[in-house]
């Protein structure tokens, strides 16, 4: 890749959203990233037979030393367009711990590191969830949601969420949405955005090891989606594209639901 205006940069780029999402941006510069070095160079070795300009690098979003060669690596290779970060994990991960640094802590890791690289026009785009929003507003917790890195974060947290790492990553999620607010004003004095998406049901690996788990759950899902479908990556995929493009100029410090309408009849179902 030679040095580029407008990178898109995209975690979880081996992932179904994250490859989704590189699919959507035909002709433009990509840089895609994911745990390892192996999924990240299966993934660019697939997206590049198909025609996308693509390189990629390895970098465990947990860790701040991965991440700050990420960063060098974008600023190498020219100036930052969009931050699409999809990695995360799900409830299907039993260590509370995990889901919690993983989803929220690094997200937070990472909107630190590339402010740095945010110029005018430059986006960050969130990967939160619709079960974020089956979390009321609560000061109690927010504060904590909000400032992740703390040290008693997630100590705080995890007095609200019953030992459960599907109710964990539900909390995860709204904080995700916290950090786009507490991000805003900072991101807008470069003329650079901040936004969440928050994805329901996609068929995706993580959705069907979830399926799997919880069968009833996903069919009950189903059946209370006005669509009466789930959803697939590019549902998701053609909203970010959106969302990183002049024509979402005026949005920031906001999330976007994409859920086929169902956690509206979630939360009203009595
Ligand atoms: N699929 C859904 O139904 C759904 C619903 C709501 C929200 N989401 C969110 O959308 C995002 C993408 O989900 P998906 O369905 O594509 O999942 P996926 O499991 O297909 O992809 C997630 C990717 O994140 C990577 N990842 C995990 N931990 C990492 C780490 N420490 N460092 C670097 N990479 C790491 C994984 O290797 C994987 O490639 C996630 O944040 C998820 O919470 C998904």
């Amino acid at each position: 890749m030679k040095v580029q205006k407008n990178l898109i940069v995209i975690t979880g780029g081996a992932g179904g959203i994250g490859q989704a999402c590189a699919r959507a941006f035909k002709n433009q510069p990509l840089i895609l990233t994911d745990y390892s070095q192996e999924i990240v160079d299966e993934t660019v070795e697939i997206l590049s037979k198909e025609g996308f300009d693509v390189t990629g690098i390895a970098c465990d979003i947990t860790d701040k030393k991965d991440i700050a060669k990420l960063t060098q690596y974008v600023a190498d290779n020219g100036s930052l367009k969009a931050l699409i970060h999809t990695a995360g994990v799900s409830g299907t991960v039993k260590d509370l711990k995990k889901v919690y640094t993983i989803d929220l802590v690094a997200t937070d890791l990472l909107v630190d590191a590339f402010y740095k690289l945010a110029v005018k026009d430059s986006v960050a785009i969130l990967l939160s969830s619709m079960m974020a929003h089956t979390v009321p507003t609560n000061k109690k917790y927010d504060e904590a949601l909000t400032n992740p890195q703390a040290p008693d974060s997630f100590e705080i947290v995890s007095r609200f969420v019953n030992n459960d790492s599907d109710i964990m990553y539900n909390f995860a999620k709204r904080g995700v949405q916290l950090l786009t607010h507490k991000n805003a004003d900072k991101w807008g004095e470069k003329g650079a955005r901040i936004v969440s998406v928050s994805p329901g049901v996609i068929e995706t690996p993580m959705a069907l090891k979830a399926a799997e788990e919880h069968p009833e759950r996903m069919e009950m899902i189903k059946q209370a989606t006005p669509l009466k479908r789930n959803g697939q990556p590019e549902d998701i995929a053609d909203v970010i594209y959106f969302l990183a493009s002049d024509a979402a100029r005026f949005i920031t410090s906001t999330d976007i639901l994409v859920d086929g309408g169902v956690i509206h009849n979630i939360k009203t179902m009595s």
